[in-house]
């Protein structure tokens, strides 16, 4: 009758099978459930208490988003060096955090191939335009290269940003990440030392008993505040209440005169980055210039990768 009883009870769990060897699987079938079941729950468990403990560790947790925002205004234009530069620039941007990079182009027009190059980076951007005065273009004197790009990026601040930090990055120079970092907390201006600059190999400011008392640099030229644009960082908030701040078209002044806009600013309210300005976290590197690349035998050439090639050299 207990065979019957099995039987039924199999039956039941749609397994067809009778007598007491059919009994000793059943019983085993459900120990196994509960079994896969108690597996299943401790497995759990397990990764939720593992992924909470590696949530906990992650480098870049939920605190660090709300970091102040940087903006980073890099002035650029076309030349056979520029997809170089943008790529090595923006891959260094690519270690820091809540940052937008504004890629400002000396030109009439937006580059595709300078877009693509953006996108492939993957650094959060905003590409825009804003040409060089044709008066200046056409000088045979020094040009003041960048200006009209810092001011629009300046104009887009204005527009869009209301808190954190804005840095000039010129396209060539060298940056340590960590100046990133540094700069995020400022209040109203920050400086810090531009190595390759000039003779005297660094501009920086000078400290003396933790105050700045002037400028180390190898050409003054009666400046106020003779720096390197790659040496100062401004909040933005400072900015915004200082509407008329902006860069002049003046060769040799673009650092000075800007600085000179944000008044009034006093020396002591200037902080004082790359601890105290003891060290060098930023270079003024200059990029050999390259010589436009000879045009390519198309016929020679025809249906191969150099086609492909071509369309990515940027020629003036
Ligand atoms: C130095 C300073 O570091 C610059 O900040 C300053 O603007 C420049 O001098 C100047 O006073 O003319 P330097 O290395 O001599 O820089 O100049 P570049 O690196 O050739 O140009 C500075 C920035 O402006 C770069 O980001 C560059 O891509 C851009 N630029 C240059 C233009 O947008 N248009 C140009 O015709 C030339
Ligand atoms: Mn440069």
């Amino acid at each position: 009758m207990k065979g019957g009883n099995y039987t039924s009870l199999g039956t039941c769990s749609g397994i067809n099978v009778s007598g007491n060897v059919a009994g000793t699987r059943k019983m085993s079938l459900g120990k196994s459930i509960k079994m896969y079941l108690t597996i299943f729950i401790l497995t759990t468990c397990i990764y939720m208490a593992l992924y909470q403990y590696h949530i906990s560790r992650e480098p870049f947790a939920a605190s660090e988003v709300v970091k102040p925002p940087l903006y980073i205004i890099t002035p650029t234009y076309r030349r056979p060096e520029q997809l170089a530069e943008l790529t090595r620039l923006g891959y260094t941007l690519k270690h820091v955090v809540n940052l937008l990079w504004l890629v400002i182009e000396d030109a009439n027009k937006t580059n595709p191939l300078v877009g693509h190059t953006l996108d492939r980076i993957g650094v959060p951007y905003e590409y825009m335009v804003a040409p060089m005065p044709e008066k200046y273009k056409q000088t045979k004197k020094a040009k003041p290269r960048g200006v009209s790009n810092r001011n629009r990026g300046l104009e887009y601040l204005r527009e869009h940003a209301t808190e954190g930090v804005l840095y000039f990055a010129d396209d060539d120079n060298t940056y340590d990440i960590s100046i990133f970092e540094q700069m995020r907390y400022i209040s109203k201006v920050a400086m810090w030392p531009v190595g390759l600059v000039t003779k005297t190999g660094v501009s920086s400011p000078i400290i003396q008993a933790g105050k700045l008392v002037g400028y180390y640099d190898g050409w003054i030229g009666g400046r106020k505040y003779p720096v390197d644009m790659a040496g100062f960082a401004v909040s933005v908030k400072f900015l915004k209440e200082r509407p008329n701040a902006q860069m002049p078209f003046k060769p040799g002044y673009e650092e000075d005169g800007f600085l000179r806009s944000l008044a009034p600013l006093d020396d002591a309210e200037i902080e004082l980055l790359a601890d105290e300005c003891r060290d060098i976290l930023t270079w003024h590197t200059q990029t050999k210039k390259n010589a436009p690349a000879q045009a390519l035998n198309r016929t020679r050439y025809k249906n191969t990768n150099l086609e492909h090639i071509d369309r990515l050299l940027v020629r003036p």
